[in-house]
């Protein structure tokens, strides 16, 4: 906190597809520490939003990025997953879906973009850049934080490097980090995960998974965590750019509603469980899920139609366990009211006259 200048020990996550230059200024302007999410963004796209945000705060922001992944192994007959999509294009009145193409790595590219844009944080995920990108992200001086969801890859990253590491609880909502283990082997709870990494490695780490009010911010707290990173509690707020529909998913979900699937981009990610996911997940044994991320492009028209049309039953509803506690709002109000209500569970732990300062 005291290197970022940060006066809470709160991130609010990036968020490809939901993240906005306005989220990420007013976790700036509350103190916390914004990000900009640029996953799924061209480096024009990176440049223009970091330069838009560098322009709105002088405080400190991050940006983030998935590593490069091996090529997809092309499926040799992808006619299932096309036969798949027919019936809910047709739904949304979309056109018969195509077979994507997949067109090289854009990491290298995007990583400069993301240099020029003069982000003091850098943060990823899906497993460790190269050595020569490390060097090249240190070089500028920025603060590195990679994401790691068992204690061996938290050590590898720091190895690799890395000034902090995100400890991503098997609660957490959307894609999955891990890049040491199967998934399966990986799914482990933030209460397990957290402390375990804190005692492995010298880095801070950052708790992040079902953090979604002050309890949980103190909780992460006690168990040794630097600060916590927070994406569900957000995506509620004002600011996050996704769908109406979305956010009402969200507001109505109980806890037992989420589940990990590959149904929308072939790579394990939690949401709340819809039509298409049930439906996907279903047939997975007859072939309709493409590799990640070839799933992710032949998807990507139907969510966009849906986002467009408002109907949830085809939208990655990415959300974490933690979804009951969400709250609709201004993402400052949010903040303001995760102060307090740290403070308070603090408070009640360890009596009045004992409050931290
Ligand atoms: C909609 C959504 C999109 C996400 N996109 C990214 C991303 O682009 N990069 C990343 O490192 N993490 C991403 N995450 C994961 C968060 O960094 C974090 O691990 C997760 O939100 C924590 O769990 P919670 O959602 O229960 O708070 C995303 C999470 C959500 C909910």
């Amino acid at each position: 906190m005291e290197r970022l200048g940060l006066d809470q020990p709160i991130i609010v996550a990036p968020m490809g597809g939901a993240t906005t230059v306005s989220l990420a200024l007013a976790a700036c302007e509350a103190g916390a520490l914004g990000f900009l999410a640029s996953a799924y963004l061209t480096p024009d796209q990176i440049r223009e939003e970091s330069r838009e945000l560098r322009a709105r705060t002088s405080r400190t922001f991050g940006n983030n990025l998935f590593v490069s992944q091996p090529p997809p192994v092309e499926p040799a007959n992808a006619g299932a997953a096309l036969d798949h999509m027919a019936r809910f294009h047709a739904e949304l009145g979309l056109p018969p879906a195509t077979l994507p193409r997949f067109t090289g790595d854009r990491f290298e590219e995007q990583l400069a973009a993301v240099l020029d844009g003069g982000a003091p944080v850098f943060s990823f995920t899906f497993g460790i850049p190269s050595k020569a990108a490390m060097q090249a992200i240190k070089a500028c001086g920025v603060f590195i934080m990679g994401t790691a969801t068992t204690v061996d890859e938290a050590i590898e990253l720091e190895r690799a490097g890395v000034d902090a590491v995100v400890a991503q609880g098997s609660e957490a909502g959307a894609h999955r980090g891990t890049f040491g283990s199967a998934f399966e082997a990986a799914m482990i709870g933030t209460m397990a995960l957290v402390p375990q990494m804190v005692d492995a490695v010298k880095v801070p780490v950052v708790a992040s998974g079902a953090i979604m009010d002050g309890r949980g911010i103190a909780a992460a707290l006690a168990l040794g965590a630097s600060a916590v990173q927070m994406g569900t509690a957000f995506l509620t707020c004002d600011e996050a750019g996704i769908a109406e529909a979305y956010k009402e998913a969200i507001l109505k979900a109980h806890e037992q509603d989420t589940r990990v699937t590959r149904a929308f981009s072939g790579r394990p990610a939690r949401g709340i469980v819809n039509r298409f996911m049930e439906e996907t997940d279903g047939a997975a044994d007859a072939g309709v899920i493409l590799p990640y991320p070839l799933q992710n492009m032949l998807t990507r028209p139907m969510r966009n139609a849906a986002a467009k049309q408002e109907r949830a039953d085809y939208l990655s509803l990415w959300a974490g366990q933690g979804v009951r506690l969400a709250r609709g709002q201004s993402a400052r109000d949010l903040i303001a009211r995760l102060v307090e209500e740290t403070e308070a569970a603090i408070v009640r732990l360890v009596g009045e006259d004992r409050k931290p300062a």
